[in-house]
């Protein structure tokens, strides 16, 4: 695969990163959240989101790793947890934090297991939604971008592991002799 044209500059993203940093602070104001980063994807974005909810919130940040069963472009709704949460979330609100929502397997999969440990409540950020992938139905309360099927690394999202350090979103084309 070759990297190709930008979709979303860092411009961009950054603006609408402190529009939903916005929005979480006017909903969250005066409360304590729990911001879960969805490993490794989410890092990137997460990083820039939380710097830009305010401080009337009591931000806490934990990490869970998760991998699908299934190829590399077909998750299968099957998630294998390898690494949990450090701290219990049990009557508290916590948001999950994505990169991407495509299938929605992933998230919907997520969701259901952090109800199972009885927060206040749970939300979900994204930064990037293939709307148009979705095999289940998942809300997703703060979008960043609703983008079409192209395959997109930058800013987190990566091609085998390569590319997460672009300061952009971009799109990735298969090299002539890749297979179709
Ligand atoms: C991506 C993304 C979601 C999932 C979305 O993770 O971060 O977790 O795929 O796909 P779905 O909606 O079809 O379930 P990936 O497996 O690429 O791991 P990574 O974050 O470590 O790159």
């Amino acid at each position: 695969m070759i990297l190709s044209e930008v979709l979303i500059d860092e411009k961009e993203i950054r603006k609408r990163v402190e529009e939903l940093g916005k929005g979480i602070s006017a909903d969250y104001a005066g409360k304590d959240l729990v911001v879960i980063g969805i490993l490794k994807g989410a890092v990137v974005f997460l990083s820039d989101l939380v710097r830009c909810i305010d401080r009337d919130v009591g931000v806490t940040l934990d990490f869970m790793a998760v991998s699908s069963y299934g190829d590399s472009t077909n998750t299968s709704g099957i998630v294998r947890i390898i690494k949990d949460l450090d701290c219990s979330i049990r009557g508290k609100h916590v948001l999950i934090v994505e990169d991407i929502v495509d299938t929605g397997l992933t998230l919907s999969y997520l969701v259901k297991m952090m109800l199972e440990r009885e927060p206040e409540s749970v939300r979900v950020c994204a930064l990037l939604d293939k709307v148009e992938r979705r095999k289940v139905e998942v809300a997703v309360q703060y979008t960043g971008f609703v983008i079409p099927d192209y395959f997109v690394v930058g800013y987190g999202l990566d091609y085998s592991g390569r590319w997460r350090n672009l300061p952009s979103v971009h799109v990735v084309v298969p090299e002539r002799g890749d297979e179709a």
